[in-house]
């Protein structure tokens, strides 16, 4: 095995192709349904919002989607990412295990969001659009989307979560040094934003009534796309560009990891990270992958598999999804990126097939990890990524009490800079766990009961 600590590749191992795990699933993700009729929802249903490339690259069963070459230009003003072997923190927490991580911050809006991002605009720009709009909670796929905006020359308009448009500010000011408009929602901009205002003029606004802004704005203009930051199979395939460097990169290392480790939201770097992995483990070979979650928002270890809306104002296709129901507004953690109650349908899929394993974590436990990290390798993770740095530290510990040595990779969403708000809390013995009450699980879930059921799911 390699003695170094950084493992770089060459601009010209950018990845070629998209790895899309739809072809390789042991049982596809069932179709989205459309919410007024029950019926699977068609291209033509999704043309109004997003371009066609992208409505293709959502059903597609081809396993490898080439990425255009204007594109892979644009990856290489931050791609490759390094993958670095954290022996600084293997040594602070005393393990024999080796543990590796892929970092996604060095991109120019600092997490894995941009992989998508410029995407998302380049066939946007393709299709004929001059306009993205999109939502954004604290601001990381806002930021994401304002910058791939300014490189492919399209206007960008952001919905951003008022509590977050006025508590911070930062990201705000990085979206419209960008070049994005970025407006508070709920907004008196459209019809979802002004209904809103008019039961509750003082809302802070949340993830899914900006996303029903956000969607509302793009049906109505023929010049704008809809795009999403997370989620959707497009969005999972863009990101998987993360897990093929790092199978390359592994191998420079002359390792192979038995787990794969990641954080999920709505679930777009964990799968980055692990769906080119995932391809190896269902051909055959045994890794671990792990997807780590908030106690305070258990999407994967506690929802229920349902169809269920994406958004609270119910515009969204049903999706088959993990879900905490469409109204559930989790509490107000700090990973601000992991408080959304649904998951990605491949991800949910995936996880009752038993490929992957989900644990929930304890927003303290989190931090304290976060700190061992900071104060060992460096980095100041971001919270959110901060929960796969939880569950590596987790798996070394249990091979360490069981006498196995393993080799252990986790993704390394994005720094945590614009975060150090929470670092402060935390550091300052201020912050608080949440464990989320049964019967409050129970009251959200109740928004979904009358909603089709994804089929071999008992009642
Ligand atoms: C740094 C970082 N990591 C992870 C996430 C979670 O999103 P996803 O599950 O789509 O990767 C976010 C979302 O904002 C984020 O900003």
């Amino acid at each position: 095995m390699s003695g170094e600590t950084k493992f770089l590749l060459p601009e010209s191992a950018i990845p070629a192709r998209w790895y899309n795990i739809q072809a390789d699933m042991p049982n596809r993700a069932q179709p989205p349904l459309h919410p007024g009729t029950g019926e699977p929802i068609g291209p033509d249903d999704l043309a109004p919002l997003f371009p066609m490339e992208l409505i293709g690259q959502e059903v597609s069963d081809v396993p490898e989607i080439p990425i255009p070459e204007p594109l892979r230009e644009v990856y290489a003003l931050w791609r490759p990412t390094p993958l670095y072997r954290a022996r600084r923190l293997e040594a602070a927490i005393g393990t024999r295990s080796r543990i590796f991580y892929k970092y996604e911050g060095t991109s120019p809006a600092g997490s894995h969001k941009p992989n998508t991002a410029v995407a998302q605009a380049y066939y946007g720009k393709q299709d004929g659009r001059t306009r993205l709009a999109t939502e954004t909670g604290a601001g990381q796929w806002g930021s994401a989307l304002a910058l791939a905006g300014q490189l492919f020359g399209l206007e960008i308009k952001v919905y951003m979560v008022k509590v977050s448009y006025d508590q911070k500010p930062y990201r705000r000011i990085m979206m419209q040094t960008w070049g994005a408009t970025v407006v508070p929602s709920p907004s008196e901009e459209t019809n979802a934003g002004r209904a809103v205002l008019a039961e509750d003029p003082d809302s802070p606004g949340s993830l899914g009534i900006a996303i029903s802004e956000a969607v509302e704005d793009a049906a109505t203009r023929d010049d704008t796309a809809y795009s999403l930051g997370s989620v959707l199979n497009h969005v999972l395939l863009h990101q998987t560009v993360i897990g093929q460097e790092a199978i390359e990169q592994m191998e420079l290392a002359g390792a192979f990891p038995d787990a794969v480790v990641g954080c999920v939201g709505g679930g777009s770097n964990f799968s980055g990270l692990a769906f080119p992995f995932l391809r190896e483990k269902i051909a055959g070979r045994d890794i671990e992958v792990l997807a780590c979650e908030p106690a305070a928002c258990p999407t994967l270890t506690r929802g229920p598999f349902a169809y269920d809306f994406g958004d609270t104002k119910q515009l969204t296709p049903l999706v088959p999804m993990h879900t905490l129901g469409h109204d559930f507004v989790p509490p107000g953690i700090h990973a601000g990126g992991l408080r959304y109650h649904g998951v990605a349908p491949l991800i949910s899929q995936l996880v009752l097939d038993g490929l992957i394993r989900a644990e929930a974590y304890m927003q303290t436990d989190v931090f304290g990890a976060a700190i061992e990290f900071a104060r060992s390798e460096g980095i100041i993770p971001a919270p959110e990524s901060a929960h796969a740095i939880h569950g590596a530290v987790e798996l070394a510990r249990r091979a360490d009490a069981e006498g196995r040595e393993r080799t252990i990779l986790f993704n390394l969403s994005g720094h945590g800079h614009f975060d150090l708000g929470a670092y402060d809390q935390y550091l300052a013995g201020r912050l608080e766990d949440f464990e989320l009450p049964e019967a409050e699980i129970a009251r959200a879930l109740a928004a979904i009961e009358s909603l089709p059921k994804p089929a071999g799911i008992p009642v």
